[in-house]
């Protein structure tokens, strides 16, 4: 499964790169406010840091809009993935998008059928919202299990990316379903990587390799 950092923050993306764990990242609006940076200079300091797939969402809601917007925001890099949202609009500008060569991230997926229907309009990949969905009682990760299951009954090329990921569980999940991609907030990174016993057993290492004399 490939790892996407779900972030806006050129720090936070510096730090997952330089692990080499990450081969790509996702950014939404909400994450581009927080840096207080205009969304364009953010993108292209991201593609300076990051060499994979690097989403970045229109704003557009009208086919038009999102199309011209798109275009914009593909012309930037070659790694730009234009990030869509899940509404009809939308899937019209997908299909075009896809037509011109152009790789699309549907966002805001919230039940198969509306991943069905992304596929169909050819989007590279789909977002389900696996953590937003868990929020309101939901089972998330069902939702990702269906769409995988689906894509692959039909060999649709459609990529199935788990976001709104909240803790390391949903990433081991998301693993095992088959999702071809995860994207992951640094914090949850930072927190598959943490056991309790490396801690413990590099502790007494430490403590152990104090006790080897120098010289024989
Ligand atoms: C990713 O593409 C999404 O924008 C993101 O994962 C949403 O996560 P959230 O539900 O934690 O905001």
């Amino acid at each position: 499964m490939k790892i996407f950092i779900d972030s806006a923050d050129l720090a936070e993306i510096r730090d997952a790169a330089q692990m080499g764990v990450i081969d790509g990242v996702t950014t939404n609006p909400s994450l581009v406010a927080k840096t207080g940076k205009p969304m364009k200079e953010t993108i292209a300091a991201i593609c300076e840091i990051v060499d994979g797939p690097i989403s970045a969402e229109v704003i557009a809601m009208d086919t038009d809009g999102i199309l011209k917007e798109g275009r914009e925001l593909a012309k930037m890099h070659k790694n730009i993935v234009v990030k869509v949202p899940l509404v009809a609009d939308g899937l019209k500008a997908v299909k075009i998008f896809t037509a011109e060569g152009i790789k699309t991230n549907v966002t805001l997926c919230f039940s198969a059928s509306q991943g069905l229907l992304a596929a169909k309009a050819g989007a590279t990949y789909i977002s389900p919202f696996v953590g937003r969905v868990d929020d309101i009682s939901g089972e998330g990760m069902q939702l990702v299990e269906q769409l995988v299951t689906i894509y692959r009954n039909y060999d649709l090329a459609t990529e199935v990316l788990a976001a709104s990921i909240r803790h390391p569980l949903h990433v081991v999940q998301a693993a095992e379903i088959g999702a071809h991609v995860a994207t992951i907030p640094l914090k949850v990174i930072h927190q598959l990587l943490k056991h309790p016993l490396t801690d413990a057993g590099l502790a007494t290492f430490l403590a152990d390799a104090k006790k080897i004399p120098a010289k024989a």
